[in-house]
């Protein structure tokens, strides 16, 4: 796998960074990115590096960011020329009645986990050989109280990847589904990240079958 390049956005933290370790494990080349986790950003690129990563790109990058995108885009170019997988990972929840989401909060989801994946997938796009991987979530397909403006932005991610794989079809395009995993994201309750992790490397190394532009459910995966 030595040849083989796995950008992974939002790899400082929770389902992103276990994946990370899950292809860093199998002698992957790693793009990782942080946001304001610089340290634990850090430590996430030694311990891929010890688990056999053939080499590894720590990127910061702010989805909102415009300029960051680009800037990603070309410190990837410098290192690593294309990449085989693009995952789509970094996301944000604000979870509360509607009424107390301020707009800062509304923004900040809506900017984060669609805007920003559907900005990165368009700058990433010409340098993706295999396939691109959206987390969306089980709140992308049934509304949940306290948590609609994030239910909104997964919706809207599996409509992009639908859309997309249709453009796209040479690519191998889904979203993958978590339910509640124990990240910071929703308290640390919930499956262990690493599960969500085996279902991503699962649909990379072609163990895990989906329809272009489908739904990948990690409940249905992992029973
Ligand atoms: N945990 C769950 O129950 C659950 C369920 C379904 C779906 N998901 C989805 O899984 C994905 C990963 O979330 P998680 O649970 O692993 O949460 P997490 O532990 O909070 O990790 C979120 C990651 O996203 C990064 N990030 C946040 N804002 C960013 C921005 N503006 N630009 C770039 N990176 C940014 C964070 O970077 P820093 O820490 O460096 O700032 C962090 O690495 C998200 O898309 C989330 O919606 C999670």
């Amino acid at each position: 796998m030595k040849d083989r390049v796995i950008l992974i956005t939002g790899s400082s933290s929770g389902i992103g960074r276990e994946t990370a370790y899950r292809f860093a494990a199998e002698g992957y080349r790693l793009a990782l990115t942080y946001y304001k986790g610089k340290t634990r950003g850090e430590s996430a690129e030694r311990k891929c590096r010890r688990l056999g990563a053939a080499d590894t790109l720590l990127i910061h990058l702010n989805v909102m960011d415009n300029a960051s995108i680009a800037s990603a885009v070309n410190k990837m170019k410098r290192k690593y020329g294309k990449i085989d997988f693009l995952i789509n990972n970094a996301g944000v929840g604000f979870f509360a009645p509607f009424k107390k989401q301020s707009i800062t909060n509304i923004e900040n989801q809506i900017r984060t986990n669609l805007e920003g994946l559907i900005k990165m997938t368009r700058a990433f796009l010409p340098y993706v050989k295999k396939g691109i991987i959206n987390i969306a979530s089980a709140a992308g397909q049934e509304a949940y109280e306290e948590m609609i403006t994030y239910c909104a932005t997964k919706f809207g991610v599996r409509g992009f990847t639908q859309g997309l794989a249709i453009e796209y079809p040479r690519l191998k395009i889904c979203s993958v589904n978590p339910d509640e995993t124990a990240t910071r994201l929703s308290g640390y309750v919930g499956r262990p990240p690493s599960e969500v992790a085996d279902v991503i490397f699962g649909v990379v190394s072609e163990k895990i079958r989906f329809n272009p532009g489908g739904d990948v459910d990690v409940w249905e995966v992992i029973k």
